[in-house]
């Protein structure tokens, strides 16, 4: 676990700082020989025991991540490996923040179109290796995690109701890895200027979170025919407690019926949502029939919003 005490230490940064800018205290790091493969079967070995399916019997794999272990292989491929099981698909979803729901929609939809019988949706990320820790702007934010779904063949009475997601390609440079690809291989050059880490222009991409968040939940909503007196819990992408809580305002929502978690783990990019639905769900905030909106925005960007029925 890092706090805010241990960053105070590294960069010249105060808790103060982040917990009233961020509403972070703490996050977890991952171990050097973590990667972000390891999280992710971890969280399905647990949500396909918490489903009663064993993980052999997934028809496949969808993992949503911008902290791949690999350029290539998918780091689903290694996640299926890691579970000791072959056969099934497996392939990566690369939306950032906004990744999970991207992963749950195409899970859902494999499922509902009878292509598949149960999907594994994964948010995991190792983002403390792509952080630069000598940036306070960016490396006091983010934290490392990972949480999974699995979809399956229902009676129809729960499951995603409706969703909405998009992207704007032209924005991508206000948040993002610039080297590592092949718009910028690595070189020495690259790595002396601390290019294959997150750079972020903090204060935009605040205000197009906030924008895009509120009004992909509320067309999300519409779509299922819900309105906020009939969801139980809005669970937001958690990147920072005053972007949910302008999100929350917009959508004219009661703050309990807000879920966080960013307090203990930071923003873990794709892990955040499904680690917020886990906890909220052990916390029996959730019960069966229950109305969960979530919401998400991240690099791209990209942005979405599912509204389910647990
Ligand atoms: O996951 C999806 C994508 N990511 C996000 O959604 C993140 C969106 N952005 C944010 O959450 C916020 O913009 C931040 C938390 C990143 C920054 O908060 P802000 O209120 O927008 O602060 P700022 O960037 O405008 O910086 C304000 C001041 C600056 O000092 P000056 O120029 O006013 O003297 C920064 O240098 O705060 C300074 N600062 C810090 N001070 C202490 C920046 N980082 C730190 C720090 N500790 N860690």
């Amino acid at each position: 676990m890092l706090t805010n005490a241990d960053l105070e230490k590294m960069v010249e940064t105060t808790d103060e700082w982040i917990s009233e800018r961020t509403g972070i205290k703490e996050r977890r790091i991952a171990d050097a020989d973590t990667a972000t493969s390891d999280l992710a079967a971890g969280a399905v070995a647990r949500a396909c025991r918490q489903a009663g399916i064993p993980a052999a019997e997934l028809d496949a794999i969808i993992v949503a991540t911008s902290t791949p272990d690999t350029v290539y292989p998918a780091t689903a491929c290694w996640v299926q490996a890691r579970l000791g099981i072959a056969g099934n698909a497996a392939f990566d979803v690369s939306a950032g923040c906004s990744g999970f729901l991207f992963a749950l929609e195409l899970a859902s939809n494999l499922v509902a179109a009878g292509t598949a019988r149960r999907v594994a949706a994964v948010g995991a990320e190792v983002m403390s290796k792509v952080v630069n820790w000598d940036d306070r702007a960016t490396c006091v934010l983010f934290g490392d995690g990972a949480g999974a779904a699995v979809c399956v063949e229902g009676d129809g009475r729960s499951g995603v109701l409706a969703s909405t997601w998009g992207c704007d390609g032209s924005l991508a440079p206000l948040l993002y890895q610039p080297a590592g690809g092949t718009r910028l291989p690595t070189s020495l050059e690259t790595l002396e200027r601390r290019q294959h880490t997150v750079h972020m222009e903090g204060n935009k991409v605040f205000k197009h979170a906030v924008r895009a968040m509120s009004d992909s939940a509320s067309r999300a909503m519409a779509l299922a025919g819900v309105t906020m007196d009939d969801v139980r819990l809005l669970i937001p992408h958690q990147a920072n407690t005053r972007i949910m809580d302008a999100t929350r305002a917009r959508l004219n929502v009661p703050t309990d019926k807000v879920f966080t978690v960013i307090q203990k783990y930071g923003n873990m990019s794709a892990a955040t949502i499904p680690v917020a639905l886990d906890e909220a769900r052990d916390e029996e905030r959730i019960r069966d029939g229950d109305i969960v909106v979530m919401t998400a925005f991240g690099t791209g960007f990209t942005w979405g919003a599912s509204v389910i029925r647990w």
